[in-house]
């Protein structure tokens, strides 16, 4: 059994709290919420006062649904199973304007947010011209014959990238095409388009009902100079050591001899690997035991080689990610990125503890 994943309820509802900063947040759960669990994160973000939710998969947004008959699901995707929309009440992207030649007739009840695509380009309405021939065509149906055109958002796909100019551009295509959608007198009571480093960067946007967040709900900084201390990880791995060895300079160990020490070693082979999510990548870098930093040697499927000195006994333990160890420092370092990293970590294979767990329904 490879490592325990800890996290700190109370720390997780106070860092979407101060990621949230006060505003409306959409917050996005997909992907099992980035790994922290659907169900813990949901539940966790209705008690920091976050009551919207956005998903890709229809399954994630059914399990949102059962856990509050409240909240404001929205599927991110384009969706063709119309009954179970609205039969839970989900709001979804209207990706195109074929997309709604196709549907009008099906649609019909339904809470769409017209989806401008942009320079991400990865789905939605190409001009504004587009989505206003949308807004008059429904209002144009008789009222109960009409979807409810709920909200228009987009996605930036430059906003995590500084050093990129493009991210200024698709801001003001994106303003300009809210200012000429908004000028048919048509009232969103969604418009959300920033994810975390967007909304660092600018704040919230005027006119903008609601951030839509992943990573800063998380406990990551989108990018490396934001202040830590902003954003704190609830999250923390650490392993156990299983022995310790001595190596002389000439002895190889691992698999085809990867590691060989430039003098005697002392190692500790550590029980964690690649298997339980550790990437490649991140073994580039220093785990930690009693606050000190120690070089791993290899990563294998289930273990780990980390060198080590005369302080280190079997009984310590090795710390993967911690609030010194932070996830956002190695995806600065290209250990991959924050969401990479998360991805990575197998539940089935690490064991799982949450602290502080005050909520009602476990
Ligand atoms: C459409 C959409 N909106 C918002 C987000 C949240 O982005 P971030 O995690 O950078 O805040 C994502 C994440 O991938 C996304 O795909």
């Amino acid at each position: 059994m490879g490592g325990t994943l800890t996290i700190d309820r109370k720390q997780f509802i106070q860092t979407a709290e101060a990621a949230a900063g006060g505003n409306d947040v959409i917050a996005v759960v997909k992907n099992n919420a980035y790994n922290f669990g659907l169900e813990f994160s949901v539940r966790a973000f209705l008690e920091a006062g976050i009551h919207s939710f956005a998903t890709t998969s229809m399954d994630e947004a059914l399990e949102i649904r059962r856990i509050s008959q409240e909240a404001m699901i929205f599927l991110m995707n384009p969706t063709y199973d119309l009954e179970t929309v609205r039969e839970n009440g989900f709001h979804i992207t209207l990706p195109s304007l074929e997309y709604y030649h196709e549907y009008r007739e099906a649609l019909s009840g339904i809470s769409v947010h017209l989806e401008y695509a942009g320079l991400f380009n990865r789905s939605g309405f190409g001009t504004s011209d587009e989505m206003i021939e949308v807004i008059n065509d429904v209002h144009a149906l008789p009222r109960n014959a009409r979807m409810d055109v709920a909200g228009i958002w987009t996605h930036f796909g430059y906003a995590d990238e500084l050093d990129m100019e493009e991210y200024e551009v698709e801001r003001e295509l994106w303003r300009s095409l809210l200012s000429d959608v908004l000028a048919t007198g048509h009232a969103f009571d969604y418009i959300h388009s920033q994810n975390s480093a967007s909304f660092a960067r600018d704040g919230l946007f005027n006119g903008h009902t609601h951030l839509r967040l992943g990573i800063a709900l998380y406990g990551s900084r989108p990018y490396a100079s934001l202040p830590a201390e902003n954003y704190m990880q609830s999250l923390t791995l650490k392993a156990p050591i299983v022995q310790l060895r001595r190596l002389s300079a000439n002895q190889k160990c691992g698999y085809g001899g990867s590691y060989q020490p430039e003098n005697d070693a002392k190692i500790a082979v550590v029980d964690i690997g690649y298997g339980d999510g550790i990437l490649r990548k991140r073994a580039d870098f220093d785990c930690m035991i009693n606050g000190k930093r120690y070089a791993i040697k290899a990563l294998m499927m289930s273990h780990m080689i980390v060198e080590v000195d005369e302080d280190v006994t079997l009984d310590d333990e090795v710390i993967m990610y911690s609030n010194d160890l932070r996830i956002d420092d190695y995806t600065a370092l290209g250990a991959g990125a924050n969401s990479e990293q998360l991805g990575a970590l197998n539940y089935n294979s690490l064991k799982k503890v949450i602290l502080n767990d005050t909520s009602v329904y476990q």
